[in-house]
């Protein structure tokens, strides 16, 4: 049985986002396929593309009409600079940004398969100096919709945003990747936690791979202290779980070019949607519409869609209630 879906959220005022996280310099290789062990193997193309799932993330929140403003640190180097510029290029508030002399800004070296898929290897940099400054921190979360942040910068500043907003009343999305375990007292401060099938395996033992098997990873996770869990299922769309139960959403069927920062994508336009009052529903399918549009084009951030281009994409199948 499918449930009516209602069309989209309404416009209100631009939600207030904080994103804590990473900003890497992509280096992104297009490959036939990923080589084996000791071998040795033509690519296609290298280009170095603006991302760092931070970025990637306030970049997507942008797009959709927040007001963002981002933490993080870059190195004192051309990619740093150029990371800075390309946050201002969508409004993005970068006062909150540092620069260290200590080291280079963070890299991540992506392999892109013909037919989308990636793996990716992240070398921090920079990323690892992030430093919070407690008194500023906290006046940034006042009054913002929500902190929106994973785990690319060091465990005990996100630790510490997430404990920051909870005391400020902002609401926390967090984006477990790389999966790294949540310590037992943050789990009652996160609002909307959003993870893959393996993060939510790793986190709580259950298998994810099917929308069935979802639903029953986001139950226990809830059981946790969340109030919201999605679980993303690449092209079968993602499962979301909350008091009302666990829905499937699936995705609409596109060919894929690079599936870099779809999750990303998906997440910006959830924080944005649930900040403006959209419904944990209509939030995630607003998602899933700016993830498809993001798999259809190259690299990280420039494959980022705006909320114009989402309303304007195909809708996805309604969704279906999971028992
Ligand atoms: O989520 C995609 C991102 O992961 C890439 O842009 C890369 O920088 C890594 O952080």
């Amino acid at each position: 049985m499918s449930a009516p879906n209602p069309p989209s959220p309404v416009h209100a005022a631009p939600p207030r986002i904080v994103v804590l996280g990473s900003l890497n310099m992509d280096i992104v290789l297009r490959v036939p396929h990923a080589p084996a062990a000791g071998e040795t193997l033509l690519g296609r193309s290298i280009d170095h593309i603006p991302g760092g799932k931070g970025a990637n993330q306030a970049v997507s929140c942008a797009r959709e009409g927040g007001q963002v403003a981002m933490i993080g640190c870059v190195g004192d180097d051309a990619n740093g600079r150029a990371l800075c510029a390309a946050l201002e290029a969508d409004g993005i508030d970068t006062a909150a940004l540092r620069t260290t002399t200590a080291a280079p800004t963070g890299t991540a070296l992506i392999l892109v398969e013909d037919g989308g898929q990636n793996r990716i290897v992240m070398v921090p940099g920079a990323n690892a100096a992030v430093d919070l400054d407690a008194a500023a921190l906290r006046a940034q979360l006042q009054g913002a919709a929500f902190l929106v942040t994973q785990f690319e910068t060091p465990m005990d500043q996100v630790e510490r945003a997430i404990s920051a907003a909870h005391a400020a009343g902002c609401k926390v999305l967090l984006n477990p990747s790389p999966m790294q375990p949540i310590a037992a007292p943050l789990w009652p401060r996160i609002d909307t936690l959003v993870v893959n099938e393996l993060e939510a395996r790793a986190l709580c033992g259950q298998a994810a791979d099917s929308p069935q098997e979802a639903a029953l990873a986001g139950r226990a996770l809830r059981a946790e202290g969340i109030a919201r869990v999605v679980v993303t299922l690449g092209a079968r769309g993602a499962v979301a779980i909350d008091d009302d139960g666990a829905r499937h959403h699936p995705a609409p069927q596109v060919q894929a070019v690079d599936t870099t920062a779809a999750g990303d994508t998906f997440l910006g336009a959830l924080a944005v949607a649930l900040g403006e009052g959209a419904s944990f529903d209509e939030a995630v399918r607003l998602g899933i519409r700016a993830a498809a549009l993001c798999i259809q084009q190259p690299g990280a951030q420039p494959s980022i869609p705006r909320r114009d281009a989402v309303l304007r994409s195909p809708l996805p199948p309604d969704w279906i209630p999971l028992p």
